[in-house]
């Protein structure tokens, strides 16, 4: 199988691209990324050079790209996890969310219908999304596949459009795709931009920990390598033209998290109990903010007998055990651009 996995060398796409290469001799895989920010090669030292493994630099709005991509290694599947993946940045220029998420996503729809023509046996396109285009919950319920879309931000917007032209390729031209919503990935190798990165680092450097709001809002937290084992058994086992979500059945408010993490990192770090929370500050909410998002997964538990695997107080602890070990990664993607993007967020 010659399989594309897009935006390979993000977050949950450098757990992904791991995991096919490595469990997957037999498959070809080609990464396409355009390294934004977000996009990191150095995440993917361990595979580069593995015989299955190919890396391009690209944009998946490049039309003539993606047809030449296709006419030379002839893919049998994609799957879609290239995307601008951050509310704040959203916020502040919405229309590369557009550009990115529903235009680059259209793009390769378009490749593959065009490409598999009529013949879409053993094909799939396989589109990595977000429980945030369900919108916001209140202290009741939980997001089901047959949740009414109600996306709240330009990122989720965008989002929700995507799915909504996969959906669309699905019933007008027959193409074999699949979908799945996940709620809030932790783990190894984010972006410290993001709530669990962005305290962690701070905390190291004794820097405030800027809470949102009051801290109140819930977040449903699953590891990123349960995440990618999902795909992997959606890909494989689920049905073309299904939607599946996918959550950890981890519900926590920011604030209650936030303490857990100042807790472990005071201990981690051999600081006295209690120093890393001194650093908590509340700072102006973000706009629209989305106050409780939780996954009812009992479709993929029944359907694929998918389950998470890892406790979050486990998951936790690893993850912050692996950025105190790569403290060298955190400060290269905290250089350059970084502080720019900090200094605007943070700075009011
Ligand atoms: P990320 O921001 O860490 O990585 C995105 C990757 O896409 C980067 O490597 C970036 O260089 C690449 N990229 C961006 N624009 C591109 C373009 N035009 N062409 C090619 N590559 C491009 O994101 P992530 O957190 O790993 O999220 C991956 C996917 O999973 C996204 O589609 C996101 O919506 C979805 N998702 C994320 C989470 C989460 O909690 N992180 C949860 C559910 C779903
Ligand atoms: O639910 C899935 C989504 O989870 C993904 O689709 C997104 O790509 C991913 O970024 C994430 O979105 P969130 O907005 O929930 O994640 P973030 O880490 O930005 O924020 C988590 C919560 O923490 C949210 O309620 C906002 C709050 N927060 C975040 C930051 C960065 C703060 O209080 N302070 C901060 O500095």
């Amino acid at each position: 199988m010659k399989l594309l996995i897009t935006g390979g060398a993000g977050f949950i796409g450098t757990h992904l691209v791991a995991h096919f290469v490595r469990k997957y001799p037999n498959y070809f895989i080609v990464n396409l990324d355009k390294l934004t920010y977000a996009g990191n090669l150095e995440n993917l030292k361990a595979i580069e050079s593995a015989e299955n493994y190919k890396f391009v630099k690209g944009d998946i709005c490049d039309v003539e790209l993606i047809q030449q991509l296709f006419q030379e290694y002839q893919f049998d599947g994609v799957l879609h996890c290239a995307a601008e993946s951050h509310v704040d940045r959203s916020i502040k220029d919405p229309l590369a969310f557009v550009r990115t998420n529903v235009i680059g996503t259209v793009n390769l729809l378009q490749a593959c219908k065009e490409h598999w023509k009529d013949n879409f046996t053993n094909k799939t396109f396989y589109h990595i999304s977000t429980d945030e285009v369900y919108g916001s919950l209140g202290e009741e319920g939980l997001f089901t596949e047959e949740t009414a879309y109600d996306p709240r931000s330009p990122y989720s917007a965008s989002k929700a459009s995507s799915d909504h032209f996969v959906r669309a390729y699905y019933h007008t031209y027959g193409l074999p795709v699949k979908l799945s919503n996940c709620s809030n990935n932790y783990g190894p190798y984010q972006f410290p931009e993001k709530l669990i990165p962005l305290f962690i680092n701070n905390i190291l450097h004794n820097k405030p920990l800027p809470v949102y709001g009051q801290g109140i809002n819930v977040r449903d937290w699953l590891y990123v390598k349960d995440h990618v084992r999902a795909i992997d058994t959606i890909f494989h086992d689920g049905d073309v033209g299904e939607t599946y979500n996918i959550g950890g059945h981890n519900e926590w408010r920011n604030i209650d998290l936030i303490r857990q993490l100042c807790l472990l990192m005071d201990e981690k770090l051999g600081r006295e109990t209690g120093s890393s929370e001194q650093l908590i500050t509340y700072v102006t909410d973000r706009a629209g903010h989305d106050m409780r998002y939780a996954i009812d997964a009992s479709k993929i538990g029944k359907a694929l007998n998918w389950q998470p695997s890892l406790q979050f107080e486990e998951g936790l602890s690893k993850t912050i055990d692996w950025y105190l070990a790569n403290e060298a990664w955190l400060a290269q993607v905290t250089s350059g651009e970084y502080r720019n993007y900090y200094q605007e967020q943070y700075s009011h």
